[in-house]
């Protein structure tokens, strides 16, 4: 299978656990391409790959904004193939997704 991991990462964190999950898949024979949000190019178009990862981590309640973008402009093409989002974080209160209802 193909996997693309695209990540957005603040202190490193995201990147390392991404680093681990990419090598742990192709050590089972998958194929793997792990992208910085942040430096996208024409390898991380997901319409190429089988299963996409997005991974991003929480900084005062965001998610890295190239990380957002790239999600944005690709979103119809990874909700059509299986997906997983994974959310480094101390105690993950987003606000992108909307304001709870404590505020
Ligand atoms: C400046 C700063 C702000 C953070 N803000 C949040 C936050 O709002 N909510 C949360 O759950 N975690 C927060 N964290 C915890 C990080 O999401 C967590 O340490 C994560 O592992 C960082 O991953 P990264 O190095 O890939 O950015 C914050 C950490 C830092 C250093």
């Amino acid at each position: 299978m193909k996997l693309l991991l695209v990540y957005g990462t603040g202190e490193g964190q995201t990147e390392k656990i991404c680093r681990f999950m990419a090598e742990h898949l192709a050590g089972r024979g998958h194929q793997t391409r792990l992208v910085n949000a942040a430096e996208p190019g024409p390898a991380s178009d997901p319409r190429d790959f089988d299963f996409v990862v997005i991974a991003a981590s929480l900084h005062a309640g965001r998610y890295q904004s190239a990380l957002v973008d790239y999600v944005k402009a690709h979103h119809a093409v990874i909700d059509a193939r299986p997906n997983s989002f994974v959310s480094p974080s101390r105690l993950l209160r987003p606000v992108m997704i909307g304001r709870t209802s404590r505020g």
